[in-house]
């Protein structure tokens, strides 16, 4: 294999379709779910996604958290495969148009085939600003170590300097998400992780634990902020003071963490060792907001599109909230067909 681009960046996340209509508030309390939110699905959702493919008029978008980030980053490198994308599929339609839109973007994908379950979903339900999403990992699910242990991906693994992987992957593969951590701590590169929704702290709080002394960045919203503090028995709401007991937790490495909270229209807090900075956010006109579906992915995927390059934080901060506009002014995380950034 030919060796990869410079600083090279893998990410590990579920790949998944996501299935996006309006509905009404009604539709979420039938289905239990709430209007801001990010849940897995159980067997209950089974007839909530026949219902929602048969009665509504539904747009499929590639979607799955660390995928989107990549795609925009890509939008934002310009140039091939600078980002390889480790996650699971089936063997079927869905899984081709996923591969399909991630290789168009220009990441190299690097899925595990699953013979026998099908592609992941996740519902994306619009209800006025607000949206939902309720996702159904399948073949994602699936996700196996052994995938990163082939001899190919050992080379990608080996080559690449960056990590991003999702809190989501959490209740997929634990030890993959490890491993890449261990190599990252090894060969001094650098790991990072979002903190991906607010269930993560919640429900799987141990295993986010035993993953963060790895963390040289995290990312995360407010609310999942909260939860994380929450989860740690800190007793505050404060953006701010979460950020900086973030980044003083245990860590494996002597890099400083680097702790990256974005919150809406307001300012982006980034706490660098014990350092505090806000940068504050230019606010779309109500007119130019389509829905904020991807907001925080292609925050990311902007943040570290700089970063590889070895920008500095501010010049991160700065593409992140660029991409993250772009994408709300447009349906799903979906990018204009020309980047303008420079
Ligand atoms: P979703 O959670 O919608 O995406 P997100 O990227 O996290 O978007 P949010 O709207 O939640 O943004 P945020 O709150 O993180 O960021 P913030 O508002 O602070 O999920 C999308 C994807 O997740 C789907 O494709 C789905 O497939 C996937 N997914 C769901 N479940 C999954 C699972 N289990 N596994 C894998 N994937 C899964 O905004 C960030 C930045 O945006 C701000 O800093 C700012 O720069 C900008 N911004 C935001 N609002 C404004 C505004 N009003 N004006 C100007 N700038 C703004
Ligand atoms: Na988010």
């Amino acid at each position: 294999m030919s060796p990869l681009p410079e600083n090279t960046l893998i990410g590990m996340c579920n790949p998944l379709l996501d299935i996006q209509t309006t509905v009404e508030k009604s539709f979420l309390d039938k289905w239990g779910l709430k209007e801001n939110d990010a849940i897995l699905c159980d067997d209950k959702h089974n007839d909530m996604f026949t219902e929602l493919t048969r009665d509504f008029q539904v747009e499929y978008i590639p979607g799955g958290a660390a995928q989107n980030s990549l795609r925009v980053a890509q939008w934002i490198l310009n140039n091939p495969n600078r980002t390889v994308f480790f996650g699971a599929v089936g063997k079927d339609q869905y899984g081709e148009l996923l591969a399909s839109k991630a290789k168009e973007a220009g990441v190299n994908v690097q899925y595990q085939v699953n013979e026998t379950v099908k592609t992941g979903t996740c519902a994306a339900l619009i209800n006025g600003t607000h949206r939902s999403l309720c996702a159904h990992l399948a073949a994602a699910n699936t996700f196996t170590q052994d995938h990163l242990q082939k001899e190919e991906n050992q080379k990608i693994i080996e080559q690449a300097k960056y990590f991003y992987v999702t809190g989501f992957f959490i209740t997929v593969c634990p030890p993959a998400i490890l491993q890449l951590a261990n190599h990252s701590a090894e060969f001094n590169k650098t790991f990072t992780l979002n903190l991906s929704a607010p269930f993560i702290s919640q429900f799987f709080f141990d295993k986010l634990s035993e993953i963060l002394p790895f963390v040289d960045v995290l990312f995360g919203n407010e609310d999942e902020a909260s939860a994380f503090a929450k989860a740690n028995g800190w007793e505050t709401t404060c953006v701010k003071e979460i950020a900086l007991k973030a980044a003083a937790l245990p860590k494996k490495t002597t890099k400083p963490r680097l702790v990256v909270f974005t919150q809406g229209p307001e300012p982006v807090i980034v706490v660098e060792g014990d350092k505090v900075t806000e940068y504050p956010v230019t606010r779309l006109q109500k007119e130019e907001i389509v829905d904020t579906n991807g907001a925080g992915d292609a925050f990311v995927g902007g943040f570290l599109s700089q970063f590889i390059q070895g920008k500095g934080i501010e010049a991160s901060v700065t593409c992140g909230s660029y991409a993250a506009q772009e994408i709300i002014k447009k349906h799903g995380c979906t990018v204009p067909a020309v980047c303008k950034y420079h």
